[in-house]
């Protein structure tokens, strides 16, 4: 406790770390001092200077060095001449603050009437409008009048786009710089900056194309009023119509919280995605999300979802019924005995393929996942991947990242964010191993390159002189991989060697240290660990792990959010449960409408294996049903009587069955508490419009080598030399073309075809 600092802040006491500032000690006891530029996530600056109070501190006595007393025996406090800045002061001992003086009041209305005199006041059209820091504290300390002649408003152009994703409306900015700060500080991208000066200034990009960023639409969230809004939602709905779900992204591993903010439309009569808002999990995305977490929503609601099952009938697929498709793909099922395969994608529920699995289990059939290339290494990643109590808030000096063979930013934006401030503002040493550079090769202290697809080559061939050199007195090693250019085989001897690294290093099973896949989707570990991963389940037909292999002939195939054609097996029967008519779905002699993410409730298990809970947010669309309840039916038609009564019990099942599941539980994951700094309540001012989370911070499972160290070793590495196949597979890019993008008419502009992915 030695570094707890102790003051009184309006006579309340309060102890804070050393560092603290006023603005942040005065937040941990319930006292809002209002602010326009501070944000705790981003480096004070002191620009708006509504912050300002009045601080004391302890009169010293130079002789003795000791506090002043009066004759009461009291420590004898002097005041600042003037009021000071709280978001810029760090407390001292014996501080006194005072923050609701007379001074300290007419200060606030001073600022208040003054950042006003610029301001258009048009918060019946804004969209920040209900949900406005400005409003909110003029409302709270404002003047209630204004000296300044409204004639003299500034008037300028609104609605000036800064990029297609994002539009300014320069009236209503109050130049505080979070746009700029967090740009700069926190996503490294520099693409905004003010320009002019006086009432004259205003935020400018500067980037080609312009606003270039993937985390743009954080800006908005942090902007105290609405100079900021993004494409997508301005003008779309107020804040006070809106409903909303606690709910999980499923575009990459990382597993971001977010928020759903729901409408019901006059227009169509459904409710449907307005926005798209992160959600605090300082585990996991802190308070930020990316730009295609926030847009990609718009394929919820596409016109073209599917609504209604199909059967196919004398050649052509048509409409029915949930009875008769059943009792369809039921008697196929019975028909195929144990000559039944099921491929599952892995943006499904765990609650999904779990059942899935169980079936094919009790039918005696083979399983196999899609994408099918990380099939062949989850399983290193659950024995070596990072310690359950791995914090990357911690990682810092002393610590070692190395990425071999990953876009950290485009395959996993948020982890970028944060690795990149454990490199950058805590001081982790970064080594880059790729055969291409990367934006995280900026802020690297060595890089090493080697031919496409020769990965594992290189990291088992320079294991011993990156030991020597980069790793030799790491605290901590962290190792984000991707399996860019390789195919399974490929992919399993990188990750294998990776893990033996980890073991000669004595980082294995450590907290913050471990391996880190740059996984396709949300929920790639938890597919794999519900079906191929159940060391209990003989489902192996061939291929690693009991891959279904696209040569395999099946008399029925089950083909389950698979998407991609080529994971399909040749089947004499083929169902399909999707979202849209897919490629492989107009083929299918049936086809099941699957509910989105956003219609249901389920679990994910996160790249980081953080298995978190995900709500609903939208009713069903049409005759669409979710997965699990679609395995459930055909099960029991088959005599399989399950009684499931949804997602919140088969996960209990999950736990008595899967061995890394046993601690959890529903409640357990569900379980939220309070966060620092405190985000999404009544003081939008101070974070911005992030939603509070209380629908569960999850849980993360403790790997092989965390559990049981006795029961890993390292691996004997076959690196086999790269294939076609493999280097076919090139980068990733955030925005590569897929099913799900293409129904964003707002990232239509950014979308990447596949056939251009180098
Ligand atoms: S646009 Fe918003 S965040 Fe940026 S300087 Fe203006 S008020 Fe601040
Ligand atoms: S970083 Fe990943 S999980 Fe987070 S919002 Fe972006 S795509 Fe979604
Ligand atoms: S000067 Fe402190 S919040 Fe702006």
């Amino acid at each position: 406790m030695a570094d707890l600092v102790n003051l009184t802040i309006d006579g309340v006491p309060v102890s804070v770390p050393k560092g603290t500032l006023v603005v942040d000690a005065a937040k941990k006891i319930g006292n809002d001092i209002p602010v326009f530029c501070y944000h705790p996530k981003l480096k004070p600056v002191g620009m708006c200077r509504m912050c300002l109070v009045d601080i004391g501190t302890p009169k010293i006595d130079p002789a003795t060095k000791q506090p002043v007393r009066d004759e009461q025996g009291n420590v004898v406090i002097v005041f600042m001449p003037k009021l000071t800045t709280a978001c810029t002061t760090p407390v001292s001992e014996g501080m006194v603050v005072r923050t609701a003086t007379e001074q300290v009041r007419a200060a606030r209305e001073d600022i208040l009437e003054f950042l006003l005199t610029s301001h258009p006041l048009d918060c019946p059209i804004c969209d920040k409008g209900g949900e406005c820091p400005l409003q909110n504290l003029t409302l709270g300390f404002g003047p209630g009048v204004s000296r300044f002649d409204y004639d003299a408003k500034f008037h300028n152009e609104k609605h000036v786009p800064l990029g297609d994703l994002i539009y300014l409306d320069r009236e209503r900015c109050i130049q505080c710089a979070r746009c700029i700060r967090f740009q700069d500080e926190i996503a490294d991208d520099h693409v905004l900056q003010f320009h002019d000066r006086g009432r004259g200034m205003e935020i400018i990009t500067f980037s080609d194309p312009p606003f270039d960023s993937y985390f743009g639409g954080n800006t908005t969230d942090i902007c105290p009023v609405g100079a900021l809004t993004t494409a997508d939602f301005r003008f779309k709905a107020r804040p006070w119509e809106l409903d909303s779900a606690q709910s999980l992204c499923t575009h990459c591993p990382v597993g971001c919280n977010i928020t759903l903010n729901t409408r019901l439309e006059t227009k169509t009569g459904g409710y449907e995605i307005k926005r798209v808002m992160p959600r605090q999990n300082e585990q996991v995305n802190e308070i930020w999300i990316c730009d295609k977490g926030r847009y990609v929503h718009h394929f919820t609601r596409a016109e073209d979802r599917l609504r209604q099952p199909m059967i196919r009938r004398d050649g052509r697929l048509v409409e029915a019924t949930w009875e008769q498709a059943l009792q369809l793909v039921s008697d196929r099922l019975k028909a195929a005995g144990s000559h039944v395969a099921a491929v599952v994608g892995d943006r499904i529920a765990n609650e999904d393929a779990y059942l899935v699995a169980k079936l094919m289990r009790a039918l005696g059939g083979a399983i196999g996942m899609s994408p099918s290339v990380p099939a062949h290494y989850a399983d290193v990643v659950r024995a070596f991947g990072v310690g359950a109590q791995t914090d990357f808030a911690r990682l810092g000096k002393g610590d070692v990242i190395l990425v071999v063979n990953g876009d950290v930013e485009e395959q996993a934006p948020v982890w970028f964010l944060r690795l990149r401030q454990a490199v950058v503002d805590r001081g982790a040493a970064l080594v880059m191993a790729h055969a291409r550079s990367t934006k995280m090769h900026r802020y690297a202290r060595a890089i090493y390159r080697y031919e496409p697809g020769y990965a594992a080559q290189w990291v088992v061939t320079q294991s011993e002189e990156l030991i020597a050199k980069d790793l030799k007195d790491a605290r901590n090693l962290l190792i984000v991989f991707g399996d860019e250019s390789l195919d399974g085989p490929g992919a399993r001897a990188l990750a294998q060697s990776l893990a033996n690294l980890l073991i000669a290093t004595g980082h294995a099973g450590k907290a913050d240290s471990g391996l880190l896949a740059l996984y396709p989707h949300a929920n790639t570990q938890g597919v794999f660990d519900m079906t191929l991963g159940t060391g209990h389940m003989d489902a192996s037909r061939d291929g690693v792990n009991g891959k279904v292999e696209a040569n395999s002939q099946f008399e029925a195939a089950w083909l389950i959010g698979v998407g991609d054609a080529s994971d399909a097996p040749p089947a004499k029967f083929t169902v399909v449960q999707e979202l849209f008519m897919t490629e492989l779905a107009k083929r299918a002699d049936v086809v099941l409408p699957a509910l989105s993410f956003a219609e249901r409730e389920g679990t994910f298990t996160s790249g980081d294996r953080r298995v978190q809970r995900f709500y609903r947010a939208l009713p069903p669309l049409g005759e669409a049903r979710p997965d699990w309840w679609v395995a459930q039916e055909i099960a029991k038609r088959l005599g399989h009587n399950w009684g499931f009564q949804g997602p919140m019990h088969i996960f209990a099942d999950i736990a008595r069955n899967i061995p890394h599941y046993r601690e959890l539980s529903y409640e357990f994951i569900s379980a939220s508490g309070p966060q620092w700094p405190p985000m999404g309540r009544s003081d939008l001012y101070y974070g911005g419009t992030v939603y509070d989370n209380t629908g569960g911070l999850g849980a993360r499972y403790a790997g092989d080598a965390e559990r049981d160290p006795s029961s890993v070793h390292p691996y004997d590495v076959a690196v086999p030399e790269p294939t076609i196949a493999g280097l076919e597979r090139g980068p990733r890019p955030l925005y590569r073309d897929g099913e799900l993008i293409r129904r964003s008419a707002v990232l239509a502009s950014h979308i990447v075809p596949v056939q251009e992915i180098a």
